[in-house]
Parts: structure tokens; sequence; C-alpha cells
């Protein structure tokens, strides 16, 4: 099977090859500090031979309880945030159809998200909308504490068993947590759920490969086999004994590396399919998290194109010189649409005529990789053959390898996240939480009260 491939020429201009290539011996230290489990945030390596280690007994266990959620729900809702949510929304959304709202026979339950922000609005309608139909949850957090979560599932929890009945609810409703500490663990237990162990030492963004994302890409009825066989494949791919030039992580992480050196402080991850709108959050979650730390790192941001060339485009042509960006590129769409010809013509389209639209799409994407280097924005691409689970496996590993190469030669700790905590301290403060009284002291003395 062809692998996803990276191209990095269209950012030499800013950086070179020999530039790059100077970057080697820091690249493959960081490798092997990954590998020897020498590197900074060293209890967070789990995901390093995740996919390599999953067990085909693992897998029919989260298959078995996804066909039960898939057999007695319309509606599943999955409730996490941050890493315990966005995988497995990316994996999701790129191999659903982009109606499956609207289409009228669901082939297997509508998956839906909570828990991931504390709009009122947003979970009042999600509850208008659950009304009369039989749902269920996925209900998943580590710490088990996380508040958006914690209140979206208090409330799906009562209108489950309000809905279904406490016994049925009991059967429909999952947690994906901690293997003992936590809130959601305690319920779990106390309500008799069937439950995943999120392993100690694999963290919420690098765990897509876990029942955190698993779980939910089978019961949205996803080939959870191929998702793993393709990540296992990146995964040799990119092994420590893989030479500099010929493992793509590595290439990656070097270049986007060397850019920075240059001056190039944002990322902007590029799609010309928009089914891959999630695939970008994670991708900002997974680097924005691991490397925005002690004053330093590379800001990751994202645009859907060609969308985003009718707002984002003007200042990616023509702004500030500080942005570099990496294209997805899926080289082959699922389905076959040609443009129709049409005598009359008067939309003046017919040189469109009996060309597919992806062949338009193509060339779209060519012209604008084209100008915007022209513009002074390196480019890389990540060819990816087809939009599979397969290939999506790959593309997961790929960026989460490197990943961990490019913290480690920017030399933060890549695993940790000490900035999300700020929030949490005002807030609980601000809340009154028990545990707080200090803090709820200070902050009111801060705000003048
Ligand atoms: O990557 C991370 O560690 C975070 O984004 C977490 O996934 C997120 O904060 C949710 O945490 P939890 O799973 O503990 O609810």
């Amino acid at each position: 099977m062809e692998n996803i491939k990276l191209n990095i020429d269209k950012t030499f201009g800013c950086t070179s090859a020999a530039e790059v290539k100077a970057l080697e011996q820091k690249v493959m230290a960081a490798i092997e500090g990954l590998e020897k489990g020498t590197c900074l945030g060293n209890d967070f390596l789990g995901w390093l031979h995740l996919p390599s280690s999953i067990t085909k007994e693992h897998l029919d266990d989260i298959k078995a309880c996804a066909k039960t959620l898939r057999d007695n729900c319309e509606v599943v809702v999955v409730a996490g945030i941050g890493g315990s949510y966005l995988g497995a929304r990316a994996v999701i959304e790129a191999l659903s159809n982009s109606f499956q709202w609207l289409l009228k026979s669901q082939n297997g339950p509508i998956m839906i998200y909570a828990g991931n922000n504390i709009g009122e609005d947003y979970l009042a309608e999600l509850s208008e909308f659950l009304k009369d139909k039989k749902f269920g949850v996925i209900n998943i957090s580590k710490s088990g504490t996380t508040t958006e979560t914690a209140l979206a599932f208090r409330l799906l929890k009562k209108q489950c068993e309000d809905q279904r009945g406490k016994e049925t609810a009991k059967k429909v409703i999952v947690a994906v947590t901690d293997a003992v500490k936590g809130a959601a663990r305690k319920t779990a237990e106390t309500e008799g759920y069937k439950t995943f162990v999120i392993p100690d030492n694999i963290g919420g963004r690098f765990s897509v490969l876990t029942p955190v994302g698993l779980l939910p890409i089978a019961t949205a009825g996803f080939d959870i086999d191929q998702l793993v066989a393709g990540a296992r494949d990146m995964e040799a791919a990119t092994a420590a004994s893989v030479p500099f030039d010929q493992n793509p992580s590595a290439q990656y992480a070097a270049c986007r590396n060397a850019l920075y050196a240059k001056g190039k402080k944002i990322e902007i991850l590029v799609n010309f399919q928009p089914k891959l709108h999630y695939m970008m959050e994670w991708w900002k979650q997974l680097y924005g998290e691991s490397e925005g730390k002690d004053l330093k790192g590379i800001f990751p941001a994202s645009v859907d194109f060609t969308t985003d060339l009718h707002s984002m485009g003007q200042w990616i042509q023509e702004g500030e010189r500080t942005i570099f960006e990496t294209v997805i590129s899926v080289e082959t769409p699922e389905k076959n649409l040609v443009v129709p010809s049409d005598k009359e013509n008067l939309d003046g389209l017919n040189f469109l005529a009996g060309k597919r639209v992806d062949e338009v799409n193509k060339m779209a994407e060519l012209g604008t990789q084209l100008a915007h280097v022209d513009g002074g924005v390196p480019n890389m691409r990540v060819s990816v053959p087809r939009l599979n689970e397969y290939y999506l496996g790959q593309l997961i590993y790929f960026f989460e390898k490197a990943c961990g190469i490019s913290g480690g030669v920017l030399g933060v700790n890549t695993f940790n996240q000490p900035g999300v905590e700020a929030y949490k301290k005002n807030m609980f403060a601000l809340l009154n939480k028990p545990g707080y009284e200090e803090e709820s002291k200070k902050i009111q003395a801060k705000l003048g009260k």
C-alpha cells in the first residue's frame, strides 16, 4: 500500500535543502529522546508505539460496544473536549456524507458532540433535539473532572434516564476515562456503565487511537481496523531506524523548525476538502498545546480552501510575511461528478464541460500554491491518496510523530499543558468552587469587589 507523501520543495527560497539537512542531528536526537524515553514529558509516550501494540481483542471489545450503541440508538452524543473529542470528530466528519444530518435513511446513529463548550443555548437546543429520540452517550474525560464535559454529561445522563429509563440508560451510556480516578470513573462504576480506560501514559491530544477516538469512530460505522493499520504502517515509516531523508515526520519537523528560525511564526494548515475541517481543528490542538510554551512555538492556524480564499486569501497573499502553509491534498475523491455542457452557455462555464469537479479543484490548488509561493509564503504539501480510514490513520500518526519530534527540536516539554490551568483556576474561584476559597478572595479583590 502506498504511503502519504510530504513535499517540502516549495519552501526552498525561504529556507533550503541544506538548512533542513542541518537540523538532522537535532531531529535524530529528538527521535532518540522519544524512543529511549529520555525526552521531557517522558511519562506521556504511550502513543509512540500504540498502533503496533493494539490487539485484536481490544479492537473487538470496542466494536462490540459500538454495535450495542448502533443497535440501540438513533443518536449518539460524544461528550468530551480538546483531546477527548477532536480526533474522533476529525475522522468521523472526514469519512461521513456531508449531508448526513439530512439523509432520510441513516446507516447507524447520528453522531453529535457536547461537553466542548458551556453555551447555554447550545445545551438547551441539544436537549430539545434529543427529546423523543433514542439517544446514547459516550462520556470521554481522562481526568473525569473537566467542567465543560461533566456539566454536559450531568444534563445528558438525566435526560437519557428520564427518556429511556435507568436500566436502558445503563446500556447506552459508556465512559472512556482513567482506570481508577476521577468523577467519571466513580459515576460509571456506581451506575454500572461499560467503561474503557485511557492509559495513564497517553495525553488527550495524542489519544485518538485509544478508545477516546476508536469507540466513537466505530460507533459511527467506520473501520477502526483500517485506521489502526494505517497508523501502524506510518509508525513503521517513521521508525527511529528510518534515515532522516526518508522519514516524513522527521522531514516535516525539520522543515517547520527551519522556517520558524527564518521568522515564519505562523503555520497555516490548508485543505481543499471541506470534510477535513475538523482534522485541522485536531491538528491545531495537537501542535498548539504541545509547542506553545516557554514563550515560543509556531502558532497553528487553519483555513478551508477554496472557501477561505475569498476571505483569508487576501491576508495570506499580501499580509505580513510571517506565515507558511502546509496543504493536505487529497489525490482522488470518493465520488465522481462531471461538469455538464450547456447549449446556451449563459454562465460561460462551457470551458469546464466534461471535466471532473475535482479537476477544477486541483487547478485551484495548484494556482493557489503558485500564487502563494510567488507571494513569499513557503508551502509544504502532504499528499493523501484517498480519504479513507487507512490514510487517515497514516495522517494522524504522521502528525503525532512529527509533533513529538518538533517539540524536542524546539526544546519544550511537548506533552504537558500547564497554560490551560490558568483560566480554570480563575473560573473556579469566580464560581466559588469548594477548595478555591483563597483564590476566590484574591480574585474578588482584584476585581475590586
Ligand atoms: O490534550 C489534552 O490533554 C487536553 O486537551 C484534554 O484532552 C482536555 O482538556 C480534556 O481533558 P479531559 O479528558 O481530562 O476531560
